[in-house]
C-alpha cells in the first residue's frame, strides 16, 4: 500500500510543534498518567510516537499495539522508542494483528482524517476492541460557537495542506459529539488548549451495547 505520509513524516514534528507551540503533544499527554502499568494498550494512528515514548518512559515494560498505516511514521516512532527496550509493543500496520480486549486506546488527531459516515464505522470497530470499563483517551481540534476568529480558517489551511500532501479526502471536522453519543462511552473529564482549538477527553466504556 502507497506510504501517503512518506513526504510529511520528517517535517511532522518540527511543523506541529512551529504551528501549535508544543501545544499538540501537551494535549495527546493530558490523560496518559491514567494509565496503569498492568493497562494493555492500543495506539492508532500514533505518527511519530508522541504518546509511545512517554509511556514507555513510565513502564518500559507497558504492554501496547502499535497500529499505524504509515512505514516512514512507524519508522521514526520504532528510533524515538528504541532506547526504552519496549518488549511488550507489537508495531501493527493493520487492523488484522490487533487482539482486543485493550483496557486503553489512545486516538490523537486521527479520528479528524474521516468523514462523518465512515468515521462511526471506523470508531464502532476499535469500540469494540476496548473491555468494558476501559477507557477511550481521544485528543482532537474542536470547532464551535467559542472558537476565536483565527481557528476556523486554521484548520481548514490545515485540511488543505493535509489533501496537498496526502491527497486526504476529508475537507472538514467530523461531528466528534454525535460520534461520542453513539458509542456507549460516558466522558470523565476533558480539558482544551490553544485557545479551546484542542480538546482531550478521556472516555469510559459502559457497555458493550452501542446507544443506537
Ligand atoms: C495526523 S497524523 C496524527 C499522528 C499522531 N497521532 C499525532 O498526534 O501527531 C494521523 C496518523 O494516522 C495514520 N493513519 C492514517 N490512517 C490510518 C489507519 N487506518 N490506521 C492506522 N493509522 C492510520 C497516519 O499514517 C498518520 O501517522
Amino acid at each position: 500500500m502507497k506510504d501517503t505520509y512518506r513526504f510529511l513524516a520528517k517535517i511532522y514534528d518540527p511543523l506541529t510543534r512551529i504551528v501549535f507551540f508544543g501545544r499538540l503533544k501537551k494535549a495527546k499527554n493530558t490523560y496518559l498518567n491514567r494509565i496503569q502499568p498492568h493497562h494493555k494498550v492500543l495506539i492508532v494512528g500514533g505518527g511519530t510516537g508522541d504518546e509511545l515514548v512517554n509511556l514507555l518512559e513510565r513502564n518500559p515494560d507497558q504492554k501496547i499495539d502499535y497500529l499505524e498505516t504509515s512505514a516512514a511514521m512507524t519508522t521514526i516512532a520504532l528510533d524515538r522508542s528504541g532506547n526504552f527496550n519496549g518488549l511488550n509493543v507489537r508495531f501493527l500496520s493493520e487492523k488484522a494483528g490487533i487482539d482486543g480486549k485493550y483496557d486503553v486506546i489512545i486516538t490523537s488527531f486521527f479520528l479528524d482524517l474521516f468523514r462523518d459516515e465512515e468515521l462511526i464505522k471506523e470508531a464502532k470497530s476499535l469500540y469494540e476492541e476496548l473491555r468494558v470499563s476501559g477507557s477511550w483517551i481521544f485528543t482532537d481540534f474542536q470547532l464551535n460557537h467559542n472558537n476565536k476568529f483565527w481557528q476556523k480558517p486554521l484548520v481548514w489551511l490545515m485540511y488543505m495542506f493535509f489533501r496537498c500532501t496526502t491527497g486526504l479526502k476529508t475537507q472538514k471536522l467530523p461531528n466528534f459529539n454525535r460520534l461520542f453519543e453513539e458509542l456507549n462511552l460516558d466522558r470523565n473529564s476533558t480539558l482544551s488548549y490553544y485557545g479551546g482549538l484542542i480538546v482531550s477527553s478521556i472516555y469510559e466504556k459502559k457497555s458493550d451495547i452501542l446507544r443506537t
